[in-house]
């Protein structure tokens, strides 16, 4: 009997010891040494410093957008492992998998509308996030380099929708892609490569599909998870965010100071929860679209670009291609505007 609890107790023990070496910290610190242990403690928390300026806290300086943004990808990550379980990225057989997921695998509905909606909500909360960066006067230095970092990310995201775009292979996918690559070979220097990589004229070949599969489900991610740790590592050595202050106000030179475990972690696990609950809902009512298998005999009329490239579609009616592709959008990407009102 003496000999079974001391067992017990061992077992205990070890348990505990197993416990605390995955958990070094409580898992609800209520001292300032336990936070800041907590923090430090955890992979992805460690990223952050132990404490941010108050006034970064007030939801409409931010409006939570860039978190929004990481939390969206890392939805796409989610739903898109388990869509390529399923996906075949073959011309012959890519559509018909699409089916078999909606039709056949339990959730498998939920999920890709889960994927699809949450790529068009990216594009959506990715432009707010720029503009709310722009109209703190948030690109200015130390944060310039930030800000290419974030055009490089937003170059990313909507090459990651197109690459997807194409990949159930039906009428829409096939020609509103036939549209974008061949606006995309206007491009000085690099557009006849590019025209060439991704299609290669009026007709997608039969490597069009799997190349657009790989940059898909690997290039990109992969550049993109590592370019966006980059990018909150830079915001972190920034000192934070930007907190505006009219020019008439003094500068703040020392501002108050709270732990981010718990007061920022809340609002952003909140944020986060909120925003998968309402794209779950979304998903469940609205299906992303599918329309008849891709037939390269057989344009519809009129064909369209995926709405995020539908501005650049219209200016190909008005000017030549070469300047809508290029020297337009980079007049948009510029943003050398004065802003005095940085804190
Ligand atoms: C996948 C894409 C992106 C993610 C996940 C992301 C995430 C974030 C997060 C979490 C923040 C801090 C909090 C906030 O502002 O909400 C932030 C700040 C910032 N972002 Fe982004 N971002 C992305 C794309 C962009 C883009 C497209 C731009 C601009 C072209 C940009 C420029 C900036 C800058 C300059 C800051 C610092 C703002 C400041 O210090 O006040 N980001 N981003």
């Amino acid at each position: 009997m003496t000999r079974q609890t001391s067992l017990d107790t061992t077992d205990a023990n070890a348990l505990l010891r197993l416990w605390r070496s995955v958990f070094p910290v409580p898992l609800r610190p209520r001292t300032e040494k336990d936070r800041k242990r907590f923090l430090r403690s955890n992979l992805i928390l460690h990223f952050r410093p132990p404490a941010v300026k108050e006034k970064t806290l007030t939801f409409t300086l931010s409006w939570g957008l860039g978190g929004m943004a990481a939390t969206l990808v890392l939805l796409q990550m989610a739903t898109g492992i388990l869509l390529k379980f399923i996906y075949v990225p073959t011309p012959v057989d890519a559509y018909a998998s699409v089916q078999t997921i909606i039709t056949q695998v339990p959730f498998g509905r939920l999920v890709r509308n889960l994927h699809h909606w949450c790529a068009n909500l990216l594009v959506v909360i990715l432009m707010l996030h720029m503009l709310r960066v722009f109209f703190t006067g948030a690109f200015h230095s130390p944060r310039q380099f930030n800000w290419i970092i974030g055009l490089v990310l937003f170059t990313m995201v909507l090459a990651a929708n197109l690459s997807g775009y194409l990949l159930p292979y039906d009428q829409l996918a096939y020609w509103a892609v036939t549209v974008i690559t061949a606006m995309l070979g206007y491009i000085p220097g690099i557009g006849g490569w590019l025209h060439r990589a991704l299609g290669n004229g009026a007709e997608l070949g039969p490597q069009t599909l799997p190349f657009f599969y790989s940059m898909h489900t690997a290039v990109i991610p992969v550049l993109l998870v590592g370019l966006m740790g980059f990018h909150f590592w830079r915001i972190r050595k920034a000192g934070g965010l930007v907190v505006p202050r009219k020019s008439s106000e003094p500068m703040d030179e020392m501002p108050t100071r709270i732990p981010v475990v718990p007061h920022l972690l809340v609002r952003e696990v909140s944020t986060a929860l909120v925003l998968t609950a309402t794209v779950v809902v979304l998903s469940i009512f609205l299906d992303a679209p599918l329309s008849t298998p891709a037939n390269p005999g057989l344009s519809p009329n009129p064909v369209r670009a995926p709405w995020y490239f539908a501005g650049l579609q219209e200016l190909l009616l008005h000017v030549h291609p070469a300047v809508a592709v290029s020297v337009i959008p980079l007049l948009y990407g510029d943003g050398h505007h004065p802003c005095p009102d940085r804190g």
